[in-house]
Order: structure tokens, then C-alpha cells, then sequence
């Protein structure tokens, strides 16, 4: 199967085989709680053994297996482990590395959650962080301690599209002996290979692109055999473990994810273009634009630009507010890698607990937006976004 490219491996990754039931196309649910035995040495046996076959789904169900073949296939690692949510996964990662008096390297624009679980939660079992300006390589040398254990980055970050070098930090992290984690939500297994690159652990919050239809809260890790073996017994005992439906629908959303990536960028290039023409736009952050400061990086290391924009209106917060009230078509909400475009204010929801001085140090001005590109016509999007920021122009004159 390896031998195969992206597409095929994405669509023929999980296979399902009984001699009594055939071989269905799809792969079957198992939806249940627990597995029963004929005699209790059989029970024995499976607990001397559960790579041979299951007991308790918390511990590991079929349909949660295929998923994490398939991710670890497109992944090119030897294991993956799916989580009932990408803070699942990324909790593991962390857990399963770091212990009391360590430290951790993260990216200063980290996701908002991972940032309140090294802040709220892992300082108070006495593990530590800084966080760095990961485009500046010397800020992420000199931030290393003798006891950091692990540097966590993200490939493209959540809202400011801060692209990652990843080749370059994990030069830095291995030759200190240090484990380099990578939440890679935002350009999947189909737009980098973070692994390939020299990234060690790859988290992705599976409800975004990988699920792709906004139906679900999933998340998955990838690594080596003996990583995702440390963090699959965290999440066994913390219960953050993959539910079976969520890693059907998971294996569903995988066999497009090719063709849904390769239209979410060709619309979010097209969007971050027309958006950049605006007078009303003050700036756009896309990593497919020539202006973004680090796009040769990310034409190096991902196959597009991807599909989150945001930009900044001129006027701050209140043009902000009123641009995307207007929004007819784009739907305000959270989340992202969805077929709907969506649309909120960093500001107003996930840096809300920011303070302004916060906001600004990590590349967030009032004025920003963000909007994760969907699968509609991006023609539509353009249009609909056109008309809010001529609307409020208007209303300004
Ligand atoms: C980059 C990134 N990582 C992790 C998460 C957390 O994922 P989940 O909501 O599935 O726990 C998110 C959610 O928005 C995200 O954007």
C-alpha cells in the first residue's frame, strides 16, 4: 500500500475481512461498549495480547484501529492513536512526554487550548513552558533549558497563519536530544508530511479537515511505536479515547480529503486575492500570498497555501463587528476545514481572555477576522464578502 500515492492509500487504507460477512467496502461500525469471550482463557489470552483482539473499547474498538492505520499510513509513522478530541490527542502528546519539573518550547501563537493547558493546568504538576517567536530560530535556541523535553509548534498557526519551519527546528530539538511535537490541523497529512520533515509527534484536531463536514469532535496522534504506545495508555486512563462512529465518519471524510484540501486553497487564494483589493483591508495573512512573510517557506514545505485566511479592516474592532454581521452567505462560528466558510472575530471569542498588550505581542489587532475557507463556489465567498465590506464602507462615507 505504501508504494501508492496519497488518494489511494487515503481511499484503500481500512479493510475490513470475515469469513462469514465477506469483505464490505466500507468499513463497519462497531458500535459497542465491550467484547464478550467463549471461555475466560480466552479473555486471558486477549489481555496477554490486545494487539489480537479487543475486550473494552475505551481500550480499543476495530473501527478506531482502521482510523489510525490509515492515519498512520498517511502519515508515514509507525503508530497513531485517535482521541475523542484534538485536545485529547495533543493533552496525550504533552502527558506522555513531559513530567514534574520539565519544560516546554511552544510556539508563542499556539492554539488557544493547548496554550490553557500549559497555563491553567500543567504549571499546577509543576511543568513549565516559554513560549517563542518560532520564525526566529535563535529565540527557540536560547529558550531551551537543560530540562526541556519537549518543542510543541504548529504548522500553520490559528489566526495570524504563522507558517512553521519545521526541517529547521527539528535540526535545533534533535541535536539537544529534545522530542519536536507538531499540531498540523491546519494542513493535514495531504499538505505536509511534518514527519518526513523531521517533526518526531503529529497531533491534528481530526474535527477540522480530516473529518471535513463539521459533524464531529475527533482528534489523532501519530509517531513511533513506542510515543503513541506511552500516550495511548494516557489516554486510556485520563478516557479521552476515539468513539467508533466518530472514526467511521473520520474514515469517510478521509477518502476526499485530497480533493476537498485542493478546493479549500484554490477558494482561499482566490478569497485572500480579492480581500487583499479592498480598500477597507488593511492586510491579509495567507501563506499562498507573495506579501505573507513567510510563504517561500511554505511553498517549500506544504503542497498549497491551505484554506484559513484572516485579515484586518481598517477601524478596528467596531468595522470588524459590522463587516461580519453583514456576512449573508459566510456563517459566523467557530471551528474550521468545514464544507460552510466561516467567519468570527479572534478578538470577541478565542483570545477574548487575551488582554489587548497579549493580542497585539501574538499578531492579533482588534480589527482582525477570520475565516476559514469552505467547499462553496469561490465566487460566492468573494461576493458575499464583497458586499458586507462595501455595506459598512458605505456607511462610513
Ligand atoms: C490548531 C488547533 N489545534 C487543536 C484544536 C483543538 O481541537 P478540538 O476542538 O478537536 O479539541 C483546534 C481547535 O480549533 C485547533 O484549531
Amino acid at each position: 500500500m505504501d508504494q501508492h500515492d496519497f488518494a489511494t492509500r487515503a481511499i484503500h487504507g481500512a479493510n475490513f475481512h470475515s469469513p462469514f460477512l465477506g469483505n464490505p467496502i466500507s468499513y463497519p461500525i462497531f458500535q459497542t461498549s465491550a467484547f464478550s469471550f467463549e471461555t475466560m482463557e480466552d479473555w486471558l489470552e486477549q489481555s496477554d495480547h490486545p494487539d489480537k483482539g479487543y475486550a473494552y473499547s475505551r481500550g480499543g474498538n476495530p473501527t478506531v484501529a482502521a482510523f489510525e492505520s490509515t492515519m498512520a499510513q498517511l502519515e508515514g509513522t509507525e503508530s497513531a492513536i485517535g482521541a475523542a478530541s484534538g485536545m485529547g490527542a495533543i493533552s496525550a502528546a504533552i502527558l506522555s512526554i513531559v513530567s514534574a519539573g520539565e519544560h516546554i518550547v511552544v510556539t508563542r501563537d499556539v492554539y488557544g487550548g493547548t496554550h490553557s493547558l500549559l497555563t491553567n493546568v500543567l504549571t499546577r504538576f509543576g511543568v513549565s513552558h516559554t513560549a517563542v517567536d518560532m520564525t526566529d530560530l535563535d529565540a527557540v535556541s536560547a529558550a531551551i533549558r537543560s530540562e526541556t523535553r519537549l518543542i510543541w509548534g504548529e504548522t500553520i498557526s490559528n489566526p495570524t497563519t504563522t507558517v512553521l519551519n519545521i526541517p529547521a527546528i527539528a535540526e535545533i530539538a534533535h541535536a539537544r536530544d529534545i522530542i519536536f511535537g507538531v499540531d498540523a490541523t491546519f494542513t493535514t497529512p495531504y499538505l505536509s508530511q511534518p514527519i518526513a520533515q523531521g517533526a518526531d509527534l503529529v497531533a491534528h484536531s481530526a474535527t477540522k479537515y480530516l473529518g471535513g463536514h463539521g459533524d464531529l469532535i475527533a482528534g489523532v496522534l501519530c509517531g513511533s511505536e513506542a510515543n503513541i504506545d506511552r500516550a495511548r495508555q494516557i489516554l486510556l486512563n485520563v478516557g479521552a479515547t476515539m468513539a467508533p462512529f466518530e472514526a467511521f465518519l473520520l474514515l469517510r471524510g478521509l477518502k476526499t480529503l485530497d480533493l476537498r484540501l485542493e478546493r479549500h486553497a484554490h477558494n482561499a487564494q482566490a478569497v485572500a486575492e480579492a480581500l487583499a483589493q479592498h480598500p477597507l483591508v488593511e492586510y491579509v495573512c495567507y501563506p499562498g500570498l507573495s506579501t505573507h512573510p513567510q510563504h517561500a517557506v511554505a511553498q517549500q514545505l506544504y503542497k498549497n497555501g491551505g484554506g484559513f485566511v484572516s485579515f484586518v479592516v481598517q477601524g478596528g474592532l467596531a468595522t470588524a463587528q459590522s463587516v461580519i454581521n453583514h456576512l449573508k452567505l459566510v456563517k459566523r462560528s467557530a471551528s474550521l476545514g468545514d464544507a460552510h466558510t466561516l467567519a468570527s472575530l479572534p478578538v470577541m471569542t478565542s483570545h477574548r481572555s487575551f488582554s489587548p498588550e497579549e493580542r497585539l505581542a501574538r499578531g492579533i489587532p482588534d480589527g482582525m477576522i477570520r475565516t476559514p475557507i469552505g467547499l462553496e463556489n469561490s465566487t460566492d465567498i468573494i461576493a458575499d464578502y464583497q458586499q458586507a465590506l462595501d455595506s459598512v464602507a458605505a456607511s462610513q462615507r
